[in-house]
Order: C-alpha cells, then structure tokens, then sequence
C-alpha cells in the first residue's frame, strides 16, 4: 500500500528534469494547470462511468469505457485552453493507446519505487514544455471490478479479454499504482 504524503508539494526528479529548474512562478501555474486539466478529466470520465454504473451495471459501464473513454479523453483536451493536453497513461495497459512514451514511463516506475507517493511529479521537457504528472491510486473498490481479480466475474472476464486480447490491467489490489495522468503545458 502506497502512502500518499500531502505535504510534499513537488518531486524534482533531478535525473528528469533539465539543469535549470523552473523558477517558481513558473513551477507554480505548471502545477495550477496541470491539476485544474487533471480533475476535469477525471471528473468527466468518472462522472460518466458512475452514471452506466447505475444504469446497467459493470457490463454497461465497461461498454462505456471500452468505447467512449478513450473518446471523451479526446473530447476534453478539445475544451482545455491553448497549449494543454491531458491523457491517462500506465505500465500495464488495457488500451494500448494508454502506453506511456519513454519519458513518462520512466517517470512511472520512479513513483512506483518509492515508499511514498508523491501528490505530483513535474519534468520540464524543453524551453517552453512542462508535463505534470498526477499519479492514479487503486482507490476505490469499484476500480477492482474491472482491475482486480476479474476471474469472479465469468461474464465480465470474457467480455474484457474479448475486447482486450492483450489487456495487462488487471490483479490490482487496493492501493496500488495504477498510473498517471499526464498534461503536458506549454509555456
Ligand atoms: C466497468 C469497468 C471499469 C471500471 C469500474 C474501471 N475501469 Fe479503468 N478501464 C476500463 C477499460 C475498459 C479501460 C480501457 C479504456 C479504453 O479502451 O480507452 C480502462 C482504462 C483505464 C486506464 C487507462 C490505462 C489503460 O490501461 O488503458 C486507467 C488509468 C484506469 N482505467 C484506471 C481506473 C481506476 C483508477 C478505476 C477506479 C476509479 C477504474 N479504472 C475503474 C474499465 C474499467
């Protein structure tokens, strides 16, 4: 089980980031943006799901996300203010348009070796480019129905290796590390 220290405001990843470290009213709007375009895409995707949750059950909400998630994500980013992108990303991928590239996905197995989560992670990746990471916890049991041990659910199994013959985002137990969301901000 990770534990999330709220008080730690940002990990400078030294090996990550370039030699100058942003000044801090920079570092200060990167991580306002970033954590503004990270809830409203949570929001929206959670939002939605919760509502086929109620509607059908599991096998409605995974309809939902199997075929508007990724979507709705594209749909976001289209409403974010100029030079913001958002996405989801992990090292065990159900849609493989989620793998991260190999900047991120270094910056994932960094949050997944520590004892403790940190809230958020910033790399400045060039002059004018910031990506603001905000790392995605297995915290909800509804997130175990369609990550955990999905073997209970004979229906459901079949209906998720049918879509995703080569689905790696499962097992997970509470707590655990999922992902990220990443937004990239250009300054
Ligand atoms: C009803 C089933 C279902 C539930 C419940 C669910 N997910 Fe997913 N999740 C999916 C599906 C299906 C995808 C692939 C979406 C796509 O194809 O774009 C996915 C994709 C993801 C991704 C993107 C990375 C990847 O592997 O493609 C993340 C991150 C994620 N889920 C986290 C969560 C979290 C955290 C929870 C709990 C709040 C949760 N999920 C609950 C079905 C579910």
């Amino acid at each position: 089980m990770k534990l999330i220290k709220t008080t730690l405001l940002v990990t400078m990843m030294s090996s990550l980031l370039c030699a100058e470290t942003p000044k801090n009213s920079v570092l200060e709007s990167v991580v306002n943006d970033g954590t503004q375009a990270t809830q409203t895409l949570l929001q929206t995707l959670q939002s939605h799901m919760q509502e086929h949750m109620k509607k059908g059950g599991v096998m409605d909400a995974l309809d939902f996300c199997s075929t508007q998630a990724y979507a709705l994500t594209d749909e976001v980013n289209s409403k974010l203010p100029n030079g913001i992108s958002a996405k989801r990303i992990t090292l065990k991928t159900r849609n493989l348009a989620n793998e991260p590239q190999t900047d991120e996905s270094k910056v994932l197995k960094d949050l997944e070796s520590k004892k403790e989560l940190s809230p958020y992670v910033v790399e400045k990746v060039d002059a004018h480019t910031y990506k603001f990471y905000k790392p995605l916890v297995i915290d909800k049991p509804l997130c175990l129905k369609c990550h955990g041990e999905i073997s209970t659910d004979k229906n459901l199994q079949s209906a998720i290796n049918e879509k995703y013959p080569n689905d790696k985002a499962i097992n997970y137990k509470m707590g655990d590390l999922r992902g990220a969301v990443v937004v990239t901000i250009k300054k």
